[in-house]
């Protein structure tokens, strides 16, 4: 049977597909994490795509934290780049096509309008330059290919800003928030749906993408939106992206032009705060 394979689908991401994957049955899904199926071991990539016909491969598995990645670059380079390789290569051998999920933070936020899919990248961090390094993989290995990238991924479970923001607004009567570092919140099931609507399609023309919710918001705008949308009373103290310390330096802009996807997918895409209304209104009925 002709299957999809999704990598690293116990996060975030690889969550969402299975849960909108569930409304499209006649698609078979194969969901495998690292305990199933480590993307940095090439023997056992090899032997998956041997003895399943895989014509689909998302890739959602990924070495996510950016701060940490600064110490740990090894395993984000295995992980990033070597795993995408592997997974690259057996997608050639065996004809499937590669969905590769990248990321805003392949840009150093220097420009002041919205990131299109011809700009040059130039990552600030291990994590961006791990993850660039995975793009040039896939574009180097593979002819049929999507590198879809994303930012400011949240749903309503895992770790992610909507629920550091939720637990922090609980358990203090302050929170801190960067003011001035300016994206998109991406709600993943959105994403999860316009992949979907890719593979379904199957007439999509191969190459790079830029998808995240619609508008421009700081990380306070964004945790301004959660405490409302939630009906919560917190204190929030806007902060400096340089006066909030992490290891890792972050672009202060990474707004991502959507015209491409929008053309070419022929979809409508929501604006963040309608997104996060949605997410917010799932997240109460599942508690
Ligand atoms: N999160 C964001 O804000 C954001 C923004 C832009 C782009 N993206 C991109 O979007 C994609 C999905 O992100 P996400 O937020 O869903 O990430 P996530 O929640 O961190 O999920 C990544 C998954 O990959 C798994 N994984 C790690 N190493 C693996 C390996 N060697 N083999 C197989 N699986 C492995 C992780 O398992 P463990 O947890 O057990 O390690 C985890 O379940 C990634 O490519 C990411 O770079 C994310």
């Amino acid at each position: 049977m002709k299957s999809i394979l999704v990598t690293g689908s116990n996060g975030q991401l690889g969550r969402c597909i299975k849960d909108v994957a569930k409304d499209s049955k006649e698609l078979n899904f194969i969901f495998t994490d690292k305990a199933e199926l480590d993307i940095t071991n090439r023997e056992s990539v090899n032997a998956f795509f041997e003895s399943n016909t895989v014509v689909y491969c998302v890739n959602c598995a990924a070495y996510t934290a950016v701060d940490k990645a600064e110490s740990n670059e090894d395993y984000a380079l295995a992980v990033n780049v070597l795993g995408v390789e592997n997974l690259a290569k057996a997608c050639k051998k065996h004809k499937a096509i590669l969905i590769h999920i990248s990321t805003d933070f392949v840009f150093d936020g220097k420009q002041t309008q919205p990131y299109t899919e011809v700009d040059e990248p130039n990552p600030l961090n291990v994590y961006g330059i791990t993850k660039l390094q995975g793009e040039k993989v896939v574009e180097e290995v593979l002819e049929h290919y999507f590198i879809i990238r994303t930012s400011w991924l949240y749903l309503e479970y895992g770790n992610n800003f909507l629920k550091t923001m939720l637990r922090l607004a609980k358990d203090k009567n302050e929170v801190r928030v960067v003011s001035d570092q300016i994206g998109t919140p991406t709600y993943a099931r959105d994403l999860a749906l316009v992949l979907i609507s890719i593979i379904k399609n199957n007439k999509i023309p191969f190459g790079i993408y830029h998808y995240s919710n619609e508008g421009v918001a700081s990380w306070y705008d964004f945790a301004t939106a959660i405490f409302d949308l939630s009906d919560i009373k917190v204190k929030i103290r806007t902060v400096k992206a340089k006066d909030f310390v992490t290891s890792a330096n972050r672009p202060m802009y990474s707004v991502m032009d959507k015209t491409k996807i929008k053309n070419i997918v022929g979809i409508n895409i929501p604006s963040w705060e309608e997104s996060l209304k949605e997410c917010i209104k799932r997240l109460a009925f599942n508690e």
